[in-house]
């Protein structure tokens, strides 16, 4: 005999009957509302809502309120809302341009037919024909700006990738491509003057140059604290956007390589690795950090320590698998006995595989 019962969920005010137990996000797409979502496993964030009134079971975040619909089990009437994005969808295309932007790092071109709708910071599925999709996030170019159906990618060369290695040899102009998406929840939300504090490792500069210029663009007046990381010197791709960056008095930089200290010291360029140069965060930053899962876990932890708003973009290899209903539900149970609350989550985390493996 079924436990579950009928409740009532309102969704951006669209109400529907449910029963308890259900996936937020799967009772919602039954019913015809395209919340959005990607991963499904809680990694990527782009299905994020938030509860006004009801009782959810997992998927929570750090952010009181907000959870992730593709793990949140209903468990009583519920009313719910969720920001609207761009719709998901696929966009072909054809590559127009692959630029060295260092030894291991190329800037990608890709023209699709229709215009390209993402927020800045978000991501696209890109799949070059012939090969598996990867994910990428689309930054605007370091000088000028681009056509609305042009993304610019960053992508890092990975030895022995099955995707990479081939761009700019296999993968040349011309070479067809379809982007899928946009996904995720790390992008930039037009804000109410508090400061904005980017931290970037390689080519996480990406997401975090889309939200740092969205800023310089339509607040300039907001103060803006960029880091951006490399190992080396030579992989420090970021300088002719931070050259950008240096024209706004509200804004300010911080570049950090490994090797810094032997080929170049300089008050520009820091020895040390982002997080060395993380200023003591304020309960008032909204936070954002893309790039290793270590660098982003890291500035997660700072920002929570001040209760400050994140948002962050981990390049991970694979999501992990998704749990049922049944383990979230024990996973619950055993940290109550224990008297804990489920582990704090990140807000607008998105962490999918960036990274080009050899799989
Ligand atoms: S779809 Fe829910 S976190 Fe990715």
């Amino acid at each position: 005999m079924s436990m579950s019962r009928k409740v009532v969920v309102k969704i951006n005010d669209q109400g529907f009957n449910a029963r308890t137990g259900e996936i937020l996000l799967d009772a919602a797409l039954d019913q015809g509302i395209a919340v959005p979502h990607d991963c499904r496993a809680g990694q990527c964030g782009t299905c994020l809502v938030r509860l006004k009134r009801g009782v959810l079971l997992g998927g929570d975040t750090s952010q009181p309120g907000l959870f992730h619909a593709c793990q949140a089990h209903i468990l009583s009437d519920a009313d719910i809302t969720f920001e609207k994005l761009p719709p998901v969808g696929e966009r072909r295309g054809v590559v127009t341009a692959i630029e060295n932007l260092a030894p291991d790092i190329l800037g990608v071109s890709i023209q699709t037919e229709r215009r390209l709708r993402h927020r800045p910071g978000q991501y696209y599925r890109v799949k070059f024909r012939g090969y598996p999709a990867r994910c990428f996030s689309p930054a605007p170019p370091f000088a000028g700006r681009s056509a609305a159906n042009v993304a610019h990618f960053h992508i890092k060369i990975v030895r022995g990738g099955r995707v990479t290695p081939n761009l700019g040899s296999v993968i040349a102009l011309g070479h067809k491509v379809v982007l899928e998406g946009p996904f995720g929840a790390a992008f930039f939300r037009p804000g109410d003057g508090r400061r904005l504090v980017l931290v970037a490792s390689g080519t996480g500069f990406a997401p975090i140059w889309a939200v740092a210029a969205a800023s310089l663009r339509t607040q300039p007046e907001v103060p803006l604290l960029l880091i951006a990381g490399a190992r080396k010197l030579s992989s420090l791709y970021a300088v002719p956007a931070l050259c950008r960056l240096a024209l706004y008095p509200r804004a300010s930089f911080i570049a950090a390589t490994e090797d810094a200290d032997r080929h170049a010291p300089s008050e520009i360029i820091r020895p040390g690795t982002p997080l060395d140069h993380l200023p003591p965060l304020l309960e008032t930053d909204l936070v954002y950090a893309a790039g290793s899962p270590k660098l982003v876990d890291a500035v997660a932890k700072k920002a929570a320590e001040v209760g400050a708003t994140f948002f962050a973009d981990a390049f991970v290899a694979n999501p992990p698998e998704e749990p049922t209903w049944l383990e979230s539900l024990r996973q619950t149970l055993a940290l109550a006995r224990k008297g804990l609350s489920a582990s704090p989550r990140l807000a607008g985390n998105t962490a999918h595989a960036h990274s080009d493996d050899a799989r």
